[in-house]
């Protein structure tokens, strides 16, 4: 067997400041209990996120040296767009500022009031981006995937009879413009899609001669699950796996933020030249000329480079073993965790954890908090807070079916010393679990509340 180790040595340092307890019981209270409005400065391990947030290689710091900043045909793009080519196979790619305006760039020229986009399950800002065009965005996780303890090896697929259901019974004036495959699924644990399901997926879609579209922000994380989990890959190349699994799609979305291990960046692929046009003239409207998309020359250089590192197997082997240690370790002391652990990040379980919180006292949001007064580190919460709705007739607020804390991990940032200092955080907030209390919502906006509601202790 392999050793493993983070394969790379630290070249460069980014001082931590260690806080006290007390200092961090005051930030929090300013802060109105919303971990997004605290500094990073005052946060000691920052696992809000795994976006943007990792370590650049030298050869992507040399590649921001070299942009190439000319406003049309620039030699970075020619490097990103090739790299792009030879990775995803696709005809037309569209360089974006980040995911988020591949999505609404994509979704406002396909979607309108009767459209309805199925997905395994969108995240939060893919579907507010479908939303925000008046359509309807639906999950369609199989039902036995929502026990977050069973193990499944790919957790992440999507719901195939859901889908036929969809498709079949949906009324007349609905349409369906394309079907989204998010790799991994992020809202659902961060679990892959397998290859068998991208490819009945796929048949699906073209039976009924709907676009398909992958949201590939980890595909190289999920590329690699496939190979350790589906026997029939065990001696496939990465760049072999990646390109059957986008073999079968029309298109995708991609923040480059994620596997394009870069801190800026998306774009948007796909086949088909009408669209790719349509979504061009958008494009020079709102992100930039389609050389550069809402880029720098340097950002294309960086993101280039980062989705080759990204295939490299010693690099994803670390990745995967290192997730799963800080999920093994807490779901070994009891933290009840989803299963298996995910590719980019540990979710812990917030209903388990919190048995004695209500829905309304958003228990994830509540973990979330006291894992930053304890021990200064940041997680996202991925329950009722980012998804709570309320009924436009009742006024009920509808609540998530998880209550979710994310610790997502920032690619080669971290050492395993920085996980243990985690895992013993963690362990000793659970221990202490019966004395967390509920949180209440005092002001919120309409929509992606998670990032700027004001809540207090209820
Ligand atoms: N799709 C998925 C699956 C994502 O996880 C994200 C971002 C996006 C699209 C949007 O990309 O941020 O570049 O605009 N997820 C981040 C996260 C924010 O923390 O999971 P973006």
């Amino acid at each position: 067997m392999k050793t493993i180790i983070e394969p790379f040595k630290i070249k460069s340092v980014e001082p931590i400041k260690i806080n006290t307890l007390e200092e961090r019981r005051e930030i929090i209270k300013n802060a109105n209990y919303n971990l997004f409005k605290i500094k990073s400065k005052d946060v000691i391990i920052d696992l809000l996120t795994d976006s943007g947030t990792g370590a650049m290689s030298t050869q992507q710091w040399a590649g921001i040296m070299k942009g190439d900043e000319s406003y049309a045909g620039s030699n970075s793009f020619e490097l990103f767009e090739n790299t792009i080519k030879s990775i995803f196979n696709f005809k037309h790619i569209i360089p974006t500022h980040q995911g988020r305006a591949a999505e609404r760039i994509l979704f406002s020229i396909v979607c309108d009031e009767n459209s309805i986009v199925p997905s395994n399950a969108h995240f939060d800002t893919t579907r507010a981006n479908i939303e925000n065009r008046g359509a309807e965005a639906v999950d369609l996780m199989p039902k036995e995937y929502k026990n977050v303890e069973l193990y499944f090896p790919f957790k992440g697929d999507m719901d195939i009879e859901k889908l036929k259901n969809l498709i079949e019974n949906k009324s007349q004036d609905k349409n369906i413009p394309l079907i989204m495959l998010t790799i991994t699924n992020n809202s659902g644990g961060g679990q892959p899609v397998s290859m068998d399901n991208i490819k009945e997926v796929s048949e699906i879609a073209k039976k009924y001669k709907i676009p398909f579209y992958i949201d590939a922000c980890r595909f190289a994380e999920n590329a690699y699950f496939i190979k350790k989990r589906d026997e029939k890959y065990k001696n496939t190349e990465m760049k072999d796996i990646v390109k059957e699994m986008f073999s079968y799609a029309d298109g995708c979305t991609m923040s480059a933020k994620k596997d394009g291990i870069a801190n800026i960046g998306g774009f948007l692929c796909t086949n088909d030249s009408f669209l790719a046009e349509q979504q061009k003239n958008l494009l020079i409207l709102t992100e930039g000329f389609p050389t550069y998309g809402g880029l720098a020359g340097r950002d294309l250089e960086a993101i280039a480079y980062g989705l080759k590192e990204v295939l490299d197997e010693d690099y994803l082997n670390y990745r995967i073993v290192s997730t799963s240690y800080l999920g093994d370790k807490i779901s070994n002391a009891g933290v009840p965790i989803m299963k298996p652990p995910g590719g980019h990040a540990i979710y812990i379980d917030a209903k388990l954890f919190l048995p004695h919180l209500k829905n309304d006292e958003y228990p994830a949001q509540a973990l979330a908090t006291e894992l930053y007064v304890v021990g200064g580190i940041r997680t996202s919460e991925i329950g009722s807070l980012m998804f709570g709705k309320y009924d436009d007739e009742t006024g009920e607020e509808k609540f998530a079916d998880l209550e979710l804390v994310r610790l997502a991990i920032p690619r080669r940032t971290y050492t395993q010393s920085h996980m243990d200092y985690v895992i013993e955080i963690i362990i000793k907030v659970f221990n202490n679990r019966k004395n967390i209390k509920g949180l209440k919502i005092i002001e919120q906006p309409k929509y992606l509340r998670h990032f700027t509601a004001s809540l207090d202790i209820k």
